[in-house]
């Protein structure tokens, strides 16, 4: 796919403020316009979920968490496994009766979920309060879409098949003065045979670096501390752009830009990570020591059927290098117990892996077959019980693996950035370190935005607790 095919031309986005500009004046009134954004599911769509947020500010809307006093609804949702699903049914369920007492509130449907076919017909049939329904690839034209809704006074549905596109210079709402998402990447080419994130998100696509370090240098000129650097596999960066680049080079640019901030980053595919990216990652005063390096699997065998073209033992080396690199640097990974025809004593492989690398944290996930996968189609002889007590033997490895690591913190002082309030009065701050890991905090509000060193006191299996010196 050619560039100019991918990039939304300045004209295009001119209309949709030309949309944005109308649906302003089609909701002016006595009072202020509210939006609701309900957001499901992983960074992406929080960090999407803010792009509309933009428009809709720009269309004059404030927010509310209410559904009662909400003009717009917008669900944004996740398809990752069918529990996340279900619990969207169920949220959109209950919005018919918004729908039955102000039948002029709009009800929309997007994100991930709305990507999938079966869903928007099932939306389509049976969820008829429901005015709009679009995809990720469609989040650019929110003015026009709803201004369609409002005017036609029809149901709209664009959900189809695309490539993909990126918008550049989408307004935005950001949560936090502290700390922001920004994605450098969209979409996925790497069909993991249990993943339905490429059917949905479409093909990679890299943002210019020029736009990047922009909203970079932005942000941390506006006093952002932690810039989170988003894509569904970052180490594919670069490699669609006319004058090719790599994450690595990316890292090695953001650097430059001066000021007192963190980046962070994720996710990696481990079969694109290696010597130069850990190199860069620990050369870079800018960037965390801290990796996410999903390994899905301990298995040779099971990570061949996931189609994530590496084996345990390649893994295992990349852990190595990446250790040698930045001996202080804080792993974690995500897990899948429980693939179609995974044996017990495959499971088992993955729980010993976890062993072997001592993770700072999983993410652990019982398999959910998403219809359209090839995966979906395996047979799955092994009874959700089964799986179950594997899942729990591998939970029971890490809480001991995290509870210990958490431990060896404990009697050191260490530099962490606050960023918010825990709303508990016996540690009322929240903050993480330089690894990621979150310290409960004692001290004062007034350091919320700040790098502050703090003696870390005690430690449980998620977390630590310390006092801001
Ligand atoms: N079932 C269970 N977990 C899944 N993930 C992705 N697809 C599935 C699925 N079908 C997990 C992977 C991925 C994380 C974001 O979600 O571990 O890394
Ligand atoms: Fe899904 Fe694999 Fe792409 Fe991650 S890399 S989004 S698991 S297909």
């Amino acid at each position: 796919m050619d560039r100019t095919q991918v990039v939304i031309p300045a004209g295009e986005l001119e209309r949709q403020r030309t949309y944005t500009r109308r649906m302003a004046a089609l909701l002016a009134g006595d009072r202020r316009p509210l939006a609701m954004v309900d957001t499901y599911g992983c960074q992406q769509n929080v960090a999407d979920s803010q792009r509309m947020m933009g428009m809709l500010r720009e269309m004059g809307c404030g927010f509310t968490q209410d559904p009662r006093l909400a003009d717009i609804i917008l669900v944004n949702t996740c398809a990752i496994r069918e529990n996340a699903e279900k619990k969207v049914f169920g949220v959109v369920g209950q919005l018919v009766h918004v729908k039955e007492e102000r039948p002029e509130c709009v009800i929309c449907l997007c994100g991930c979920m709305a990507q999938r076919p079966e869903v928007a017909e099932k939306i389509r049939a049976s969820y008829r309060h429901v005015d709009l329904v679009f995809g990720p690839q469609a989040l650019w034209r929110l003015p026009e879409l709803l201004y369609g809704v409002y005017t036609e006074k029809k149901r709209v549905f664009s959900v189809a098949d695309e490539h993909g596109s990126i918008a550049e210079g989408l307004p935005v709402v950001r949560e936090s003065g502290v700390k922001a998402w920004v994605s450098i990447m969209y979409g996925c080419n790497n069909f993991c045979s249990y993943c339905i994130v490429p059917y949905v998100r479409g093909r990679e696509r890299s943002r210019e670096p020029g736009c990047i370090l922009d909203e970079v240098r932005e942000l941390v000129e506006a006093g952002c501390r932690e810039i989170t650097l988003l894509g569904q596999n970052v180490n594919s960066y670069g490699k669609d752009l006319e004058t090719p680049m790599d994450f690595a080079d990316l890292l090695g640019e953001i650097d430059r830009i001066p000021g007192d901030y963190l980046i962070r980053f994720m996710t990696s595919h481990p079969k694109d990570a290696g010597e130069k990216l850990f190199a860069a990652m620990a050369s870079c005063a800018h960037v965390a020591r801290q990796l996410h390096l999903p390994v899905q699997s301990g298995s040779s065998r099971v990570l061949g059927a996931m189609n994530r073209g590496y084996t345990r033992e390649q893994y295992l080396e990349k852990v190595r290098a990446a250790r040698r690199a930045m001996p202080d640097l804080v792993l974690t990974s995500d897990i899948i117990i429980g693939f179609p025809g995974e044996t017990e004593e495959e499971a088992m492989e993955t729980v010993s892996l976890i062993r072997e690398v001592e993770y700072d944290a999983l993410f652990t996930f019982i398999y959910s077959p998403r219809p359209g996968t090839p995966a979906a189609r395996l047979p799955d002889p092994a009874s959700r019980e089964e799986k179950q007590v594997w899942f729990d033997r591998l939970l029971d490895e890490q809480n001991r693996i995290s509870g210990r690591r958490h431990r060896s913190y404990v009697g050191k002082t260490l530099r962490v950035l606050v960023d918010g309030e825990s709303g508990d009065s016996q540690w009322p701050l929240s903050s993480r370190t330089h690894g990621g890991r979150l310290v409960h905090l004692r001290g004062d509000a007034s350091l919320i935005g700040r790098y502050v060193q703090a003696r870390i006191t005690g430690s449980n299996t998620w977390a630590l607790f310390g006092e801001a010196e």
